[in-house]
């Protein structure tokens, strides 16, 4: 059976001392073991985070990595420095990443590499413009995306992947995607995925819900089939919605 997921994606949001006490609530209230939970935390959270996280159903997740191993790269943080602080998971490919920074397959593909090698579990994140999802493009948009980034990867290394369906309409805008039409994108993509690496593989892949979902809607979300959980921003920030959110299964 695939895991069911709910993670967090901080963003750019709280000090150090406003996320370490953020975990500790949420590693406090976070009751469940059939709930994989994760924490994006910002990086310079991530040592301190994984640290105080002695829940058993809580993970934590770096928000991006570096497309290089190491070197002469200012500012930039690699796949080996967020794995050796203890966080399993790395956000990749996220609209936010793709739109301010530039991010390209071919720069996703690097990053996927070295996440990969490194044992750190991608969360890799799709999804379409409100224009493509007008011209009702967004299938097709969305598998284009898959193609040219994590389609290329091996039988094995695709299994480690969780995928993120994040329409950028949704995000931060208080306008989900309804049920039905998130259900709709995850299906054609467990589809696609049947058809490039066979039924087994599609079956046992993660694939979350991301966009203004919350602890009011999160239910209704998760109750989809083809929905394993959701890929949280503002709502991951209040401890109490974040597990209510967790709850919601
Ligand atoms: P919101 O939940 O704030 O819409 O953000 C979703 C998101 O981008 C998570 O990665």
């Amino acid at each position: 059976m695939r895991k069911k997921i709910v993670a967090g994606n901080w963003k750019c949001n709280t000090t150090l001392q406003e996320g370490v006490a953020l975990a500790k609530e949420v590693n406090s209230i976070v009751k469940t073991s059939d709930v994989q939970v994760i924490l994006g935390t910002p990086f310079i959270h991530l040592t301190e985070v994984v640290k105080l996280v002695d829940n058993k159903a809580i993970a934590v997740a770096a928000q991006n990595c570096a497309a290089e191993p190491k070197g002469a790269f200012t500012g930039e943080v690699s796949a080996a420095m967020v794995k050796s602080t203890g966080a399993q998971y790395v956000i990749l490919g996220h609209s936010e990443r793709r739109g301010y920074y530039g991010e390209t397959s071919e720069i996703l593909n690097k990053k996927l590499a070295l996440a990969l090698e490194n044992g750190l579990t991608p969360i890799y994140c799709c999804g379409e413009a409100l224009d493509v999802r007008e011209a009702g493009k967004q299938n097709e948009f969305v598998i284009n995306q898959l193609e040219e980034t994590i389609f290329k990867l091996s039988a094995d290394d695709f299994k480690k992947l969780v995928i993120a369906y994040e329409p950028i309409w949704a995000i931060g805008t208080g306008k989900t995607a309804t049920s039905d039409q998130a259900e709709d994108m995850l299906k054609t993509i467990r589809e696609a995925i049947a058809a490039k690496y066979g039924k087994a593989i599609a079956d046992e892949t993660s694939i979350l819900y991301g966009g203004s979902c919350n602890a009011k809607n999160a239910k209704e979300l998760f109750a989809k089939p083809n929905i394993d959980g959701g890929l949280i921003g503002g709502a991951s920030l209040k401890a109490e919605d974040f597990n209510t959110i967790v709850m919601s299964f």
